[in-house]
């Protein structure tokens, strides 16, 4: 605060005035802000898992609890994913305070997923950040779901400015920083790839999710069959592949052969749509984010993109890279600490917000 004092006397003796004053004390109010602790309680609720994270301003991931619905058969339903969220989430976020060790006066902030997402699971998530921050008395931050993606991976590998492939149920896209905005390089045409394994998955009656199945039944294919490979300038397309992939089943081609062929090629377009990122942003670090993240073939293939371009790789942690609140509060805190206030009466869900649609005021080039 001294600092602060001697620079707008300064600023006063060279007649700039009131403007440059102000400029000042924002700036020292941000780094005056950034030293004090600062605990954000994240909430998750975008589609079918309901997720509570606490998280401190230095990083430091103090709890992050989750549930996911995961009906045997069928699809998620929104209203039952949304009645899901109300039924688990008060007992998630009082485990998840528990955890962390904290009393919830010592929660400073309350941030949620406000977009993109299911309309019924995005509004039950925020009736809950609104009740909480209006019970604790603290601010509140509306979260987009897909950079909260990216930033936790940024936070967990140190990456500053990576190439981030995002994969996940809902979400397929090849994003990197550019002009104030996480701009999509590329992305899917018509189905998430975690969509198409999954929808898959349920044709050959597999439970949800199907991702991590056909992972393991993959190991075992032995002969691989060609399915359309459809990657159309930076963009991909993969209900071309789910259809004929169920076709290649009911003419009895064995399962693992069909997933280890769905693997090869939907993986070997990604892999082709982020070489082309890669080289035209000139970026020097590759993130692999969401869902499918886990995949440890997609991994392996990414590391082999990262190793020919000679960049840094980074595949977010199993526990953070699907969807959960501790990446909410960690967004929450940075989009915070750049002077981000939701107002309760302003807090209405998006449940179409993308990726580039978000000034990311946080970051610079
Ligand atoms: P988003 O809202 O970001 O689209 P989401 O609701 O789909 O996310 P996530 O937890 O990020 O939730 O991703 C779930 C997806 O990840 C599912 O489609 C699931 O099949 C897939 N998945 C999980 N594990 C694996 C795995 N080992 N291999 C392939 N896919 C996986
Ligand atoms: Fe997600």
């Amino acid at each position: 605060m001294v600092g602060l004092a001697e620079e707008i006397i300064k600023a006063l003796m060279r007649n700039s005035a009131i403007d440059k004053c102000a400029d000042l004390f924002v700036k020292h109010a941000r780094i005056w802000l950034s030293h004090m602790t600062l605990i954000c309680l994240g909430l998750e609720g975008t589609a079918h898992s309901f997720g509570a994270g606490i998280v401190s301003n230095d990083g430091t991931v103090m709890a992050n609890l989750w549930d996911m619905l995961s009906p045997e058969k069928g699809g998620i339903h929104p209203r039952e994913a949304s009645r899901h969220h109300a039924e688990v989430g008060p007992e998630l976020v009082r485990r998840a305070i528990e955890e962390a060790g904290v009393s919830p006066s010592e929660i400073g902030l309350v941030a949620f997923s406000i977009g993109p997402g299911l309309g019924p699971c995005l509004r039950t998530t925020a009736t809950m950040a609104r009740t909480l921050a209006l019970r604790l008395s603290v601010p509140l931050v509306g979260v987009n779901h897909c950079v909260a993606h990216i930033e936790i991976g940024c936070l967990e590998s140190g990456f500053s400015d990576p190439v981030t492939v995002y994969v996940s149920g809902g979400n397929t896209q090849v994003i990197a920083f550019a002009g104030g905005r996480f701009r999509t390089f590329g992305e899917t045409l018509d189905i998430a790839i975690g969509n198409m394994l999954d929808v898959f998955g349920r044709s050959v009656g597999m439970g949800f999710p199907a991702g991590p199945r056909i992972e393991r039944l993959a190991r075992e294919g032995k002969e691989f069959h060609q399915l359309p490979y459809s990657v159309k300038g930076m963009d991909l397309s993969y209900s071309g592949m789910l259809t004929a992939a169920r076709r290649l089943h009911s003419e009895g081609v064995p399962v693992p052969d069909i997933c280890y062929s769905i693997q090869e090629t939907a993986f070997g377009m990604l892999a082709e749509i982020a070489e082309r990122a890669l080289a035209h942003t000139k970026k020097s670090e590759l993130l692999l984010t969401g869902g499918v993240a886990r995949n440890k073939r997609l991994i392996e293939i990414l590391t082999g993109v990262a190793e020919r371009h000679d960049v840094l790789f980074h595949r977010v942690s199993p526990s953070l890279a699907g969807d959960q609140g501790a990446m909410i509060a960690w967004t929450g805190i940075l989009q915070y600490q750049a002077g981000d206030r939701l107002d309760i009466a302003e807090s209405f869900i998006r449940p179409r917000w993308r990726t580039d649609e978000q000034d990311i005021h946080w970051r610079s080039e």
